[in-house]
């Protein structure tokens, strides 16, 4: 029988990536942002944290990594299939992003959302302690917390959202609307990144169920569930450190000697998927350089898009549109041993991501929507010269805090080659302090301070939520 816990982590992934040595399989830490702000609370807590360890069939049994204990959940081929391709990202994920994508909806997909949703909620009921506080992550398991509290009620339920919750309208279009919506009401706190998210929630509630609220605190069964937004961020302080590594920064140079040594350089990094926007920075790149007011080689673009859900159908149009594209700018504006656009389809190390930001002129983040966009606080904090700029959509969530970057409107071709343009030929004095003022924020409003502040707000008594 698994290791019982007072505080436990449920999410769809488990913080660990399988490493075969010596043809054993083994397990290594996944290098992410919230397993670094919560590792603190975890190991306080002999804490567990719940998730799918990658693959189909059997999943292997709970293990200790670091002071956490794991444990894995099974997925099978077609619930794979189904609740992960289908209802979690090819239904919710573009219903909660706008419906950039027009969102799938089937039947079988929501049943398997269900028997999925209802396995993890099984895990954690067993393995949480009494009275012990149990924290759920994101669209993949919005029905986890109502499962949950009918098994458990003596636990503390924390529900936090990671992208965005959209207004009334859009989500009345899914089919069982109702469900998802009690399903997150079975949590005490429900987070989210953004104020307005917070807000549509709690007038959904209203809309859809007649629940009374006051402030962003619903009635519910004689309970009350608090909503809020709680804005997520990086662990600032170690990404500032990798990238005041003299191997990095050596890395930069080389990078940008291996660009040619232009006097621009464009970086955009996603994973490739239709919300980050990667195709209408393309257009702006080859229009800018149509007009004659970038130029290759003085300017180039590297553009990282990581390998993402690539057996969804979205996911594989978009592949073949931005690398369409791609071939249309250096088609039209390459030379010999000198491509307009750099297109890499590839997983990086951190370090050489954060040699890659060091080396950039200018960050292009332009997503349609998205929950926060780590990437352009990641980009923010490496630049310890407080040179570079931030091409920000203000449609990212991190577009309220980050303000000093260049903001843009993504569905504006113009406004988004306007900005570009600006941040090209912005003074190094006026750069530096953009850069400064961001830089103070994400010292404040790291990772561990984001981990506190749900925590506290949750009931977890201060002592027990990360400390710095
Ligand atoms: P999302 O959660 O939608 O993927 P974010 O920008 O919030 O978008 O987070 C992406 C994370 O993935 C960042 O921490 C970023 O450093 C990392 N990442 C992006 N591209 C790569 C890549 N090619 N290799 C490794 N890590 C990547
Ligand atoms: O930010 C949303 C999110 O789904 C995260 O939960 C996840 O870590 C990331 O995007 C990558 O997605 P996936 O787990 O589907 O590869």
């Amino acid at each position: 029988m698994a290791e019982r816990s007072s505080f436990v982590v449920v999410a769809n992934r488990l913080p660990v990536d399988e490493v075969i040595v010596d043809g054993e399989r083994q397990w290594r830490p996944s290098p992410g942002g919230l397993v670094t702000a919560l590792h603190p609370v975890l190991t306080q807590h002999r804490g567990t944290w719940i998730g799918w360890a990658g693959g189909d069939g059997e999943a292997p049994e709970p293990f200790e990594l670091e002071g956490i204990n794991i444990h894995p959940v099974p997925l099978s081929a077609e619930e794979l299939e189904r609740y992960y391709e289908g209802q979690s990202n090819a239904t919710i994920w573009p219903l909660y992003h706008d419906a950039v994508e027009t969102p799938v909806y089937k039947r079988r997909w929501r049943e398997a959302y269900r028997m999925v949703n209802q396995r993890f909620a099984q895990a954690a009921a067993e393995v949480a302690e009494e009275g012990a506080t149990v924290w759920v992550q994101d669209y993949q398991l919005q029905l986890v917390p109502a499962m949950l509290r009918e098994m458990r009620p003596d636990l503390r339920i924390g529900f936090f959202l990671h992208i965005p919750f959209p207004p009334i309208e859009l989500f009345m279009q899914m089919p069982f609307r109702a469900e998802i919506l009690r399903g997150l009401l079975g949590a005490d706190l429900v987070g989210f990144q953004q104020r307005l998210a917070a807000q549509n929630f709690v007038r959904l509630a209203r809309h859809l169920l007649g629940l009374r609220y006051e402030g962003q605190s619903i009635q519910v069964d004689g309970r009350k569930v608090k909503a809020g937004a709680f804005p997520i961020s990086i662990d600032t302080a170690d990404m500032e450190r990798m990238a005041a590594d003299p191997k990095v920064q050596a890395r930069a140079k080389e990078i940008r000697a291996e660009l040619g040594d232009p006097e621009t350089v464009i970086l955009g990094v996603d994973r490739l998927d239709y919300t980050k926007g990667i195709e209408l920075r393309l257009k702006a790149f080859r229009e800018l350089l149509a007009d004659g007011k970038l130029k290759v080689p003085d300017a180039v673009m590297v553009q990282v898009a990581t390998p993402s859900r690539e057996r969804v159908e979205h996911y594989q149009t978009l592949r073949v549109k931005v690398e369409r594209e791609v071939g249309r700018i250096n088609g039209e504006f390459g030379k010999v041993g000198m491509p307009a656009v750099h297109y890499l389809h590839q997983s990086y190390s951190k370090q050489e991501l954060a040699a890659m930001y060091v080396a950039a002129d200018v960050m292009m983040v332009t997503p349609l929507r998205d929950g926060m966009n780590l990437v352009a606080k990641e980009y923010v904090a490496c630049r310890s010269d407080r040179g570079g700029a931030l091409v920000l959509s203000e449609f990212a969530g991190a577009a309220t805090e980050l303000r000093q970057s260049f903001l843009c409107n993504p569905h504006d071709p113009d406004g988004v080659k306007d900005a570009l343009l600006r941040a090209v030929a912005a003074e190094p004095a006026e750069l530096k302090r953009r850069m400064r003022v961001m830089q103070r924020h994400l010292r404040t409003h790291d990772v561990a301070e984001w981990a506190r502040s749900f925590l506290n707000e949750l009931g977890v008594p201060e002592t027990d939520a990360a400390p710095d």
